[in-house]
């Protein structure tokens, strides 16, 4: 039996010196180990040796099977890493310029619904601005009238750096850059995402995108607020939106509000969505605190602002009936490719 096993090693040795792809050493590895194989050929004989010496044959046997699967996969390791060094420096080189064809994707719905409130607002004559991600604490926090150690900072679990910078807790945090890029009058909003040490559950995300505006000349008033965030939503929304402000606390705004939508759902009437309340809290706004406006060097005795912080996942669940906001971080392609950009 040993002979026959030797020899069968001998032929697959024999085969490898010849093989150069790691198909040919599959095709090896059917030959002599698959089902109709030479080896397991072997093993049919098995019935006919006597029970005294079936032990010694069945571990020669099994011997001589590993030693073929060492000698095949040994040549399969050193030929899949040589046709991987042949892709990698030769033969496939990628256009990464060229136009996409035949490639059905779609946007993310919370792409969608951000294009939608942008556009509304370039319409009301707003430039659309960009944040950063990782932010100065300056820019987070003391330019926005939270200095250090103010309790309000407590408000938003910080992600900070250990060269002293943060991930941006609130888009808040590109007010400062803006105030200064332009003089007023200035029309901006300025989407992004934002980070915050948060526990995740259906309603919170560590990460998570904010729409933030502002609005900055001669006598701006809470009536400049609520007329644009009501155009804004009854375009969002498609019908004319009935708004109302609570007041609110935010450092950088003063006064500060609550802003709650009427129910676009049920017109007020209550259900689920409005939790039976008739009223939808959806945007936290003020006038621009004055210290605000004097760190983006701009006089608040002859200008005042307003500004608001759209919650934009908030907005895409309540407007596509989205109801967990993991759904929109997870990738989920049966959900999130169903929405699609009708503006
Ligand atoms: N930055 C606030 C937050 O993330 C939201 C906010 C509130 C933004 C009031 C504003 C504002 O511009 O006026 O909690």
């Amino acid at each position: 039996m040993q002979d026959k096993i030797n020899e069968i090693l001998d032929y697959t040795k024999a085969k490898l010196e010849e093989i150069d792809s790691t198909a040919e050493c599959q095709a090896l590895r059917v030959d002599v180990l698959g089902k109709s194989g030479k080896i397991t050929a072997l093993f049919r004989f098995m019935k006919e040796v006597p029970p005294a010496e079936k032990g010694k044959v069945g571990q020669m046997l099994n011997n001589g099977k590993i030693e073929a699967e060492r000698l095949i996969s040994a040549k399969e390791t050193f030929l899949e890493q040589a046709e991987l060094e042949k892709e990698i420096n030769s033969a496939e080189k990628i256009d990464i310029t060229l136009p996409i064809k035949g490639c059905k994707g779609s946007l993310h719905p919370r792409t969608i619904i951000q294009k939608q409130i942008e556009d509304v607002f370039v319409s009301m004559g707003f430039v659309v601005e960009d944040g950063n991600e990782v932010e100065t604490e300056y820019n987070n926090f003391i330019a926005v009238n939270v200095p250090e150690n103010h309790p309000a900072r407590d408000m938003q679990d910080t992600f900070w750096l250990n060269n002293g910078q943060v991930l941006k807790t609130h888009t808040s945090a590109a007010q400062n850059r803006i105030l200064k890029k332009y003089t007023p009058p200035i029309r901006a909003v300025f989407p992004g995402r934002c980070f915050r040490n948060e526990d995740v559950d259906a309603s919170h995300e560590n990460t998570f995108f904010q729409l933030e505006g502002v609005i900055v000349d001669k006598d701006v008033s809470v009536g400049n607020l609520i007329y644009f965030m009501k155009e804004m939503l009854s375009k969002i929304f498609k019908k004319e939106v009935e708004v109302r402000l609570r007041p609110g606390f935010f450092p950088f705004t003063e006064p500060s509000f609550e802003m709650d939508v009427r129910c676009p759902f049920c017109d007020g009437k209550g259900c689920p969505t409005c939790k039976n309340g008739g009223w939808i809290e959806l945007c936290p706004c003020g006038m621009i605190h004055p210290n605000v406006l004097r760190h983006g060097g701009i006089d608040p005795e002859q200008y005042s602002g307003c500004a608001f912080g759209l919650g934009l996942d908030r907005m895409v669940m309540l407007s596509l009936g989205i109801h967990d906001i993991r759904e929109l971080n997870s990738g989920n392609l049966k959900l999130l490719s169903q929405f699609k950009l009708d503006i």
